[in-house]
C-alpha cells in the first residue's frame, strides 16, 4: 500500500485513522483495530467483513453521485482502506464552536437533512448518524464512516437513522434549539424537490413522509419504554 502517513486524525475503538498522501494525493488511511476481547480468528473475520462492506457501499454511493469519499485502495488481509481525504469540519466541531451563528447552523442542518434523504433514496441506511460522521465544508455536507451502513427497504431502520441524530442533537448540542426540526425540513425538502423515489431493483424505498412518521413513533416508544 503506497500510503505515506502524516498525522493521526482519530484513534477509536474500531479504527486508527491517519491523514497522509496516496500517489501524492491527500488521503486518509482507515486501519481496523483488533478487539482483544474477541478470538483473533473471529475478530479478523468480522473486521474484514465490516471493511469490505464499508468499501462496497461507499463505491456504490460514489457512483450514484453522493457526497462520500472515493475508495482508492483496499487491503482486506491487513484490514486497511485508503480513502480520498475530504475537506471540511466535523459537524460536532461546528456545533460546539461558539462563533457559529444561528442562521449558518440552520442552513447546515437543513443540508444535513437533505443529504441524509439522498442517502435514504439509495435504499441505504447509515447506522451511525452522529455529528462526528458528517463533514461540513461551506454549503457542502459529506457523509463518512459507513461501517454500519446497510441496504434496506423496511421503514424501521430509516427511522432509527434519524432518531440517532435526534438524540445526539438533543443530548450533546441543546444550545441549538429545534436543531432536529431543521434536519427534518431539509429531509422533506429534498424529497419535494426530487419527487417520489423511483422503485429500485430491490423494492420500494419508504417515502420521506413514511420515515418521518416512523421517527415520531420511535420517539413515542422511547418516551414510554425508555
Ligand atoms: N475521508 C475522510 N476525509 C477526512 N477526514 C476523515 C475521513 N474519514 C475519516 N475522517 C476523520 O477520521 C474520523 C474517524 O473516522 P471514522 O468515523 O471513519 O472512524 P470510526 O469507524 O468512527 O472509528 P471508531 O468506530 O473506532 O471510532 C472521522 O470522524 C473524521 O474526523
Ligand atoms: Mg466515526
Amino acid at each position: 500500500m503506497v500510503f505515506i502517513e502524516q498525522q493521526r486524525l482519530h484513534l477509536g475503538a474500531e479504527a486508527d485513522v491517519w491523514s497522509g498522501t496516496w500517489f501524492g494525493r491527500p488521503a486518509v488511511r482507515k486501519q481496523r483495530r483488533p478487539r482483544s476481547w474477541r478470538h483473533p480468528d473471529l475478530d479478523h473475520r468480522l473486521g474484514t467483513r465490516r471493511m469490505t462492506s464499508e468499501a462496497r457501499l461507499l463505491i456504490r454511493l460514489r457512483r450514484s453521485g453522493l457526497p462520500v469519499p472515493a475508495v482508492w485502495d483496499l487491503d482486506m488481509e491487513g484490514g486497511q482502506m485508503v480513502l480520498e481525504h475530504l475537506p471540511g469540519t466535523p459537524l460536532i466541531d461546528v456545533l460546539n464552536d461558539s462563533s457559529s451563528t444561528q442562521s449558518n447552523v440552520n442552513q447546515i442542518l437543513h443540508s444535513v437533512g437533505a443529504t441524509v434523504r439522498l442517502l435514504h433514496r439509495e435504499a441505504m441506511t447509515h447506522g451511525d448518524l452522529s455529528t462526528n460522521n458528517m463533514l461540513i465544508d461551506g454549503p457542502k455536507v459529506y457523509l463518512i464512516d459507513f461501517g454500519l451502513a446497510a441496504i434496506d427497504y423496511e421503514v424501521e431502520r430509516f427511522g432509527i437513522d434519524l432518531h440517532v441524530l435526534d438524540e445526539i442533537l438533543g443530548a450533546s448540542h441543546p444550545q441549538w434549539e429545534g436543531a432536529i426540526d431543521r434536519v427534518v425540513q431539509g429531509y422533506r425538502a429534498a424529497e419535494e424537490q426530487l419527487g417520489t423515489t423511483p422503485t429500485l431493483r430491490g423494492g420500494r424505498v419508504p417515502s420521506a413522509e413514511e420515515v418521518l412518521r416512523r421517527l415520531e413513533e420511535i420517539r413515542t416508544r422511547v418516551r414510554y419504554h425508555g
